[in-house]
C-alpha cells in the first residue's frame, strides 16, 4: 500500500487568503454494488438529484464482516447507548424524534439537530477534545490578554469549552449559552449557564464581551451575517469575536474515498439538507462564508487557519493519527445521532432506511483506520472590533 498523504500542518492565513478544496479531484467511481443505484426521479428536488436514495442501501447486503480492515477499531463505539436517552425527558419536556431527544420547543423552535442525550453529549465531548488537539491544546487562537473581563461561549454544548475556558481565565465572567440545558453544574465559580437562542435578536448589553466564541455550528445558523451583527454589536471596541467550524463533507486527496460510498453521500446529503431546511452545513466549503460574514459585520484584522482533520488513524504521522483516531471515536460514539434528524425529519427517509445507512457508513468507517483515507476541513476565522467605531 502506498503510504498516505498527509494532511497539512495548521497554518494561518490572512484573509481573504482560501486553501482550495483538494477533495473535488480524486474521486473514483463506486465499486460496484450488489445493485446499482436506482436512477433519479427527473421529476424531483434538483438540491437532492445527486444522492443515492434511501433504497440504494436498503436494496444492497452490507458487506461481508471480512470484507474490511477493522484491526484498529477499538475506538469505536456503540449506538446502544442511545436507548437509555430519553430518560429525562418527560421532565424536561424534550422533543423526541424516533427515541431520541432534542431540545425542548418550549425554549425555541430553533429546530436543532442533534440530540442532547447522554449518547450524544458523550460524542460531543470527544469531539471537542479531538478539536483541542488539531489546535495543538489551545482552546482558540485570538491574542487573549490575561486581563479580560467577559467572555461569552455561544451555542456551548456540554459546556466542555467554557468550563476550560474559565479556568484558563479565572478572573473573567464567562457565560455559556445554549438551548439545551445539558451543561454540568458543578464548574467554576466564573462560569454561569444561560438558556438562549442566539438566532433571535441578542438581549446582551452593547460593547460588553471582551471574547465571543462560536463553535460548531453549522445547520443551526440560518443567517449568518445577522449572527455576526449580533455580535459585534455585543463586543467591546478591540475586543475579537472567533468562530470555528467543520466541513460537513469528508474528503480524501488520493482516491480512496469512492464517490456513492456512505462517508460520500454523508456530505452530499448534509449539503442539500441545509439548503432544503434553511440551515446551511457547508460552512467550510462552497456554501456561506463566514469570513465573509466577520466583513461585512466590521471586523478588522479577520484571521482564517485551516486544518484537514483526517477521520480515523490512518496517518502515519503520530499526531494526526491520534487526531484521526478521536474524530473516528466522536463520529462512531453515536452515528445515528449525527445523522438521525436530518435525514429523517428534512429528507424524509423512515428510521429503518436511516439504521440501514448508518450500517453501511459504520462498516467504512472501520476502514478508516487502515484504506480509506478521508479528512474534513476544518476553519477557524477570528476578527477584531475596530478600537474607534464609526
Ligand atoms: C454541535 S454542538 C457544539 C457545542 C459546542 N459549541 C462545542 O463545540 O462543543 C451545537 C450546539 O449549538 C446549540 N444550538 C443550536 N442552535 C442554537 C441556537 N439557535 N441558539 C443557541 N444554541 C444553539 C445546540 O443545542 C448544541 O448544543
Amino acid at each position: 500500500m502506498s503510504p498516505p498523504p498527509k494532511p497539512t500542518s495548521p497554518k494561518a492565513t490572512t484573509s481573504p487568503g482560501k486553501v482550495s478544496s483538494p477533495g473535488s479531484t480524486g474521486k473514483k467511481s463506486p465499486t460496484p454494488a450488489a445493485s446499482s443505484p436506482p436512477s433519479q426521479d427527473p421529476s424531483a428536488d434538483p438540491s437532492t438529484a445527486n444522492i443515492l436514495p434511501a433504497q440504494h442501501w436498503t436494496d444492497q447486503p452490507l458487506p461481508g464482516a471480512d470484507d474490511h480492515d477493522d484491526d484498529n477499531d477499538s475506538s469505536l463505539g456503540d449506538d446502544a447507548t442511545s436507548s437509555t436517552a430519553s430518560l429525562t425527558s418527560s421532565i424536561m419536556a424534550y422533543r423526541t424524534v424516533h427515541g431520541r431527544t432534542y431540545h425542548s420547543d418550549r425554549v425555541t423552535d430553533a429546530q436543532y439537530w442533534t440530540p442532547n442525550d447522554e449518547s450524544h453529549i458523550e460524542a460531543s465531548d470527544i469531539i471537542h477534545h479531538c478539536i483541542t488537539l488539531c489546535h495543538d491544546g489551545a482552546l482558540f487562537k485570538a491574542p487573549l490578554s490575561d486581563d479580560m473581563e467577559n467572555a461569552i461561549d455561544v451555542g456551548c454544548g456540554t459546556g466542555i469549552w467554557a468550563i476550560d475556558f474559565a479556568d484558563r481565565f479565572p478572573n473573567c465572567q464567562v457565560i455559556g449559552t445554549d438551548i439545551s440545558p445539558i451543561q454540568p453544574s458543578w464548574v467554576p465559580t466564573n462560569l454561569k449557564f444561560e438558556m438562549d437562542d442566539a438566532t433571535l435578536p441578542w438581549t446582551f448589553p452593547e460593547n460588553h464581551f471582551d471574547y465571543i466564541h462560536m463553535r460548531y455550528l453549522f445547520g443551526s445558523i440560518p443567517d449568518w451575517n445577522s449572527l455576526l451583527e449580533n455580535a459585534y454589536k455585543s463586543c467591546k471596541p478591540g475586543g475579537y469575536v472567533e468562530s470555528y467550524e467543520p466541513s460537513c463533507v469528508f474528503r480524501s486527496d488520493d482516491g480512496t474515498l469512492l464517490e456513492g460510498s456512505p462517508l460520500d453521500e454523508w456530505g452530499k446529503v448534509f449539503v442539500a439538507a441545509g439548503k432544503k431546511f434553511g440551515r446551511p452545513f457547508d460552512i467550510v466549503g462552497d456554501g456561506v462564508t463566514v469570513q465573509d460574514a466577520f466583513r461585512n459585520a466590521g471586523f478588522e484584522e479577520i484571521t482564517e487557519w485551516e486544518f484537514k482533520c483526517p477521520i480515523g488513524a490512518w496517518p502515519q504521522d503520530k499526531k494526526l493519527k491520534e487526531i484521526g483516531a478521536y474524530a473516528l471515536a466522536g463520529i462512531s460514539q453515536d452515528i445515528e445521532g449525527w445523522i438521525l434528524f436530518v435525514w429523517s425529519q428534512v429528507m424524509g427517509w423512515s428510521k429503518e432506511e436511516v439504521t440501514v445507512f448508518v450500517a453501511h457508513l459504520r462498516r467504512q468507517l472501520r476502514d478508516t483506520n487502515t484504506k480509506v483515507h478521508v479528512y474534513t476541513l476544518m476553519r477557524s476565522v477570528y476578527g477584531r472590533k475596530p478600537l474607534t467605531v464609526t
